[in-house]
């Protein structure tokens, strides 16, 4: 089956690390996040990506010249202006040449949802459309979807606030679509699945969704990508087997550690330097980053060849952007984002 990764938005949330990288090029312990989402689709007989790109889109096709990621074959469909995730969706259908049951996937959820239950799902249902659901307690950042006894979408509303939610289930971020849909897309301007194109099937009665338990985060935000680092070391399955992983801490083999460090839940990185008694707490340091003598650092994403002065202390959730300095003896707390914004 074909299937489509939408990764063309501009990671607004994660900036200004995203200002360097595309979101779903940034690295999960080590291993850009794309790759772990090809991981769980190869798993579930995907054989053939579109990827769908608008956003920096040069770094996916010179990361990976040859035309497929864990042995899944991969397209590229690039977008000439940002189209919206149904605009995206049935650019990429045009460019792919499908014409079959195909899947939707957000290119920065980490699940393992099992599509082949999904797509079973949507064929018995004979939907135009099927969600997969994942159940949270404050639906307000997401798509809020409510359903009948056989999983038909009621309402599908997308970022309601928290007091008008309709229920606690939301948009997982994965559908199956059969090729119809696509002629309900606009052609040539923006369109939102999520604002447009689920409201619509939903009122056709042509929309099904499938609740599912499986693990699922939607790594996004800095809290949500600082945790999937933490899962991804606590054994969350990527498809790869993760050398040099002490307790809860990766390192990458050419990283420096010096002696004295204290470390629970940390990524450092390729190229990494850490000084003498350092402490790393729900870390992710980038290649390259330095971390000096006695700093402190937790909750925060550090990103690529930054460097962390001497004895700072920084807390949640700091968010320290490419090449970007931190004075010595800093003390940094809350919502920081250092860098270009
Ligand atoms: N090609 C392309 N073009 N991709 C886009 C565009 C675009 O114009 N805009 C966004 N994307 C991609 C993003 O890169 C991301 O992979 C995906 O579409 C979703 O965009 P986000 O910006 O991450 O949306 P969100 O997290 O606020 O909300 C979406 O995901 C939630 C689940 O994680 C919505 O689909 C919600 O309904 C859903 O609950
Ligand atoms: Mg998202």
């Amino acid at each position: 089956m074909k299937s489509i990764i939408l990764v063309g938005g501009k990671g607004t949330r994660l900036r200004p690390l995203t200002f360097e990288m595309p979101k779903q090029m940034l690295p999960l312990v080590g291993q850009p996040m794309l790759e772990c989402v090809f991981a769980s689709l190869a798993k579930h007989n995907v054989d053939e990506v579109v990827l769908s790109l608008g956003y920096l889109p040069d770094q996916f096709i010179e990361a990976y010249p040859l035309g497929s990621i864990q042995g899944v074959k991969l397209t590229y469909a690039v977008e000439p202006e940002p189209l919206d995730t149904a605009g995206a969706i049935r650019y990429a259908a045009i460019a792919g040449g499908i014409d079959d049951t195909f899947l939707v996937v957000n290119g920065d959820v980490l699940t393992d949802l099992d599509l082949s239950e999904l797509v079973t799902f949507h064929e018995r249902r004979h939907a135009l459309g099927t969600i997969a659901l994942h159940e949270v307690d404050d639906p307000s950042r997401y798509g809020v979807v409510t359903t009948d006894d056989e999983g038909r979408v009621a309402a599908f509303v997308e970022k309601p606030p928290r007091e008008s939610a309709p229920s606690n289930l939301i948009n997982a971020g994965t559908y199956v679509f059969e090729p119809e849909v696509i002629d309900f897309i606009a052609p040539d301007r923006k369109v939102s699945v999520e604002r447009e194109i689920f409201p619509f099937l939903a009122d056709r009665g042509s929309l099904f969704a499938m609740p599912d338990n499986a693990y699922w985060i939607d790594t996004g935000t800095p809290e949500s990508f600082l945790q999937a680092n933490v899962d991804v070391l606590h054994g969350f399955d990527v498809g790869r087997h993760l050398e040099h992983l002490a307790g809860t801490t990766w390192r990458h083999p050419s990283a420096t550690v010096a002696p004295g460090v204290r470390s629970r839940n940390a990524v450092i990185d390729r190229d990494c330097v850490i000084g003498t008694d350092v402490v790393l707490e729900n870390v992710v340091l980038m290649p390259g980053a330095i971390v000096r003598d006695g700093a402190h650092v937790r909750n925060s994403l550090i990103g690529p060849r930054a460097v962390i002065g001497s004895s700072s202390v920084l807390g949640p959730t700091c968010v320290v952007g490419a090449d970007y300095v931190v004075p010595e003896h800093s003390r940094l707390a809350g919502e920081v984002k250092l860098g270009d914004i």
